[in-house]
């Protein structure tokens, strides 16, 4: 297990590409910003509390569960929550739910160290991307359930976005969900699709 080292209460670096591209967030989402939220969006405040107490937040293992509908910003949130935590001295990681099991069998590499799987399992704040109901057989349903379970055991904040509703994921991962459930402040995400609605201006600007 590795040392775990508290994050700062505040951003003590700038981030760059280099730590988009370790942190594994796809280009689209480098641009993502607070600032761009508007403020009569539901998500808005407990995301900015969940991220102004970070450090707090990090050391007791709590993540986020963020649902809702197509496009309403789930994984954009989660990226903000990497951010700061890159940006607070941590690590960080972003891996789509549909990529986990396919990670583990063909043993992607993270770096000269680590292994994808282990990294998963040890970075500081995880972001699971787009759970979904349907599309994990059972070895992945399994994977994400052993994933799960592993970071609750070592109190590492994880975030779950995810399309489908919450008795469906809690029929499918009955047993990690009672994990998430007891670490993971649910969020949901209404009243836009940036997709069509706007934020068109969003995926242009730089790191923040
Ligand atoms: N805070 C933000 N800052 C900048 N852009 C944003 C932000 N939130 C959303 N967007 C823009 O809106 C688009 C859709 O947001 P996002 O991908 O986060 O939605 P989602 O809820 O994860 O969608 P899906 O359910 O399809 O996975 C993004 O590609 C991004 O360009
Ligand atoms: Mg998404």
């Amino acid at each position: 297990m590795k040392l775990r080292i508290p994050l700062a209460t505040e951003r003590i670096r700038s981030l760059d590409a280099s730590d988009m591209l370790r942190a594994r967030i796809g280009r689209a989402y480098w641009g993502t910003s607070f600032d761009l939220i508007p403020e009569n969006l539901a998500h808005r405040n407990p995301l900015g509390a969940f991220i102004r107490n970070l450090h707090e937040h990090h050391a007791n293992g709590d993540g986020l569960l963020m649902f809702g509908d197509y496009g309403t910003g789930k994984t954009s949130a989660g990226v903000l929550v990497l951010k700061e935590t890159m940006a607070r001295g941590g690590t960080a990681l972003m891996i789509p739910a549909e990529r986990i099991s396919s990670a583990v069998i063909e043993k992607t590499t993270f770096d000269g160290e680590e292994d994808m799987w282990e990294r998963m399992q040890d970075v500081d704040v995880l972001l699971l991307d787009d759970l979904r109901r349907e599309h994990v057989k059972d070895f992945g349903k399994s994977v994400i359930e052993s994933l799960i379970r592993r970071r609750y055991d070592q109190r590492l904040s994880t975030l779950v976005s995810t399309n489908a509703d919450m008795d469906e994921l809690v029929r499918r991962y009955e047993a990690s969900m009672a994990a998430l459930g007891e670490k993971c402040q649910p969020i949901p995400f209404e009243g836009i699709n940036w997709r069509d609605d706007g934020g068109s201006s969003a995926g242009s600007a730089v790191c923040r």
